[in-house]
This record gives structure tokens, sequence and C-alpha cells, in this order.
């Protein structure tokens, strides 16, 4: 057990590490293809520790590939992802998957287990990867369930919850092993402009709490509006755009403009 299993509460998160340049995650120079596809196209992003950084972009464009890439399920062609200061490909698989435990991801769907009820999925991480007690795993899974106002489904299966909810278990989930990096993929996809309203609110008060380096992938310009302190635009898997929030939604850059103003005019088509 190492020192960031012993922590229970969310309050008392470890600093990260940060690379010599100050980050606790940098991608550099990416490239990945799949078969003769050409996907990541040399994307260079650093993100800033404990800020909220969200990555936009059209469809296909490489965003959740990129996601993968930094929790190290993708391996890149070539290029680098450094997290907590170390070269995720230039170590043994036994200590990526170390780094692993220190991600919570919460993926497109939710990626609930269908046939556990909603304690039990938020449970998985910590009987998977620590040696907790039950009365311990109890209080954890509890404190974060209260923290996504879930307390009062645990034991109901995810085909008896909405989307927003298992939205939430999702994130409930991504968070109990109290991770310093904390990836969404399109957390609002699927959900009505209120609850993708209630969720960012429950993301920005946990990151408020546990000022984690949250990167949030969506499509939704309300949730980026909302809870980015950074802003990345990703095209034919590059970054086009990077900028603090204020600055990117006052941008003139005409990238920016056009996939904020939802324009088929402009830099970005359809390949
Ligand atoms: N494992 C894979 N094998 C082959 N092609 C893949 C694989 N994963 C992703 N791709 C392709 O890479 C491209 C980028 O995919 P990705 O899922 O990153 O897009 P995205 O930006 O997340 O899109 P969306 O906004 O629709 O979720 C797509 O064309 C996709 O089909
Ligand atoms: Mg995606």
């Amino acid at each position: 057990m190492d020192a960031h299993d012993t922590e229970v509460m969310p309050s008392t998160l470890i600093a990260p590490e940060a690379n010599g340049d100050g980050h606790v995650a940098s991608v550099h120079n990416l490239y990945k293809s799949f078969g003769s596809f050409q996907v990541m196209n040399g994307l260079s992003l650093d993100f800033k520790p404990r800020a909220i950084t969200t990555i936009l972009g059209p469809s296909g464009t490489g965003k959740s590939v990129l996601l993968k890439h930094m929790v190290g399920l993708l391996e890149p062609d070539s290029g680098t992802v450094n997290v907590f200061g170390q070269d995720i490909w230039g170590i043994a698989e036994r200590e990526r998957a170390q780094l692993r435990k220190r991600f919570g991801v919460l993926f497109q769907d939710g990626a609930l287990f269908g046939s556990m009820n909603v304690y039990d999925n938020v449970a998985f991480p910590l009987r998977k990867h620590t040696d907790k007690s039950e009365s311990e795993i109890r209080e954890i899974v509890t404190y974060r369930l209260k923290e996504v106002g879930l307390e009062a489904a645990e034991k109901k299966a995810p085909n008896e919850i909405s989307g927003g909810m298992k939205k939430r278990a999702g994130f409930a989930r991504a968070l109990v092993m109290n991770p310093e990096i904390v990836l969404f993929d399109e957390p609002d996809s699927g959900l009505d402009p209120v609850r993708t309203s209630l969720l960012n609110d429950v993301i920005l008060k946990i990151h408020e709490e546990d000022r984690g380096t949250y990167v949030v992938v969506t499509h939704d310009i309300r949730t980026a509006k909302k809870v980015s302190d950074y802003v990345g635009l990703i095209w034919q898997g590059r970054v086009v755009y990077y900028g603090p929030a204020e600055e990117a939604f006052s941008s003139s850059d005409p990238f920016v403009r056009q996939f904020l103003a939802g324009d088929s005019v402009g830099p970005l088509g359809m390949d």
C-alpha cells in the first residue's frame, strides 16, 4: 500500500509532484494512427495543475483518444505523455498501473457495471485496488455518494436510474481513490440543460474542495463557459487554440470564433 492508499478523506489530497516545468500532466508532440488514419497529429498540451481545463473540438477529432493516451490506455506512435513527472511509456507496465490509480476517469457513458448496484459500482475501485475494510469503504463511498447527491440511490441498479444520475454515479466512482487528475469525457452528453447545469455545479463544488487537475472534454459551450479555467480547442489531432477561459471566450481567433458560434464557415472543416 502506498501513501496515497492510506488517504481516507479527500480534503487531504497529497500535493502532486509537478514536472520540471510545473505541470502534473503534459502531452508533447503526440502522433497516433489507427491503420492509415492519422488521429493524433503532433498534439502538445500542458495541463495546469489544480485547474479545470476544457477540451473542445468537433466530433472525431481525437479528444477521447487524447484522454486514453493520458491515462495510459493507448500508446503513442511517437511523442510523450508525462504525468506526475514521469514519462508513462518510459516506465514498466507495473509502474504505469500504479500511476493509473491516481487518475479518476468519467467515461462518455458513465460506464457503470450493469450487474452491480450504484453502491457496489462506486466501491469497485476501492475493493479492487486497496485492502481497505468494508467499513472504511462504506465511509468513503457514502461520502462520495452524498457529495454527488445520490445517497438515496445506492441500492438501485444502473438501469433504474436516469442518465444524469448515471453520470453522477460515474463521477462518484471516479473520485473514490482521491485522484489527483480527473478526466471527464463529455460529462454532459445526453443530459438536458438543467441536468447539465446541476452536474457542472457538482464538478465545480468538488473541484473547489479537492483541487485536482481536471480535464473536461465537452461539446457544450455552456459547460465550457461555466467550469473552465483554461480552454484548449482541438482539431485534426492538434491543438489549434489554447488559453485562459476569459481570453478564449472573447478571442478573435478564427478557430475559436467558428467553434463557439457553431458556424459552418471558417477554418474548421468536416475533415
Ligand atoms: N481504437 C480505435 N481504433 C480505430 N480507430 C479509432 C480508435 N479509437 C478512435 N478511433 C478513431 O479516431 C478518431 C478520433 O476518435 P475520438 O474518439 O478521439 O473522437 P472524439 O474527438 O472524442 O469525438 P466525439 O466528440 O464524437 O466523442 C475517430 O475517427 C475514431 O473513429
Ligand atoms: Mg469522444
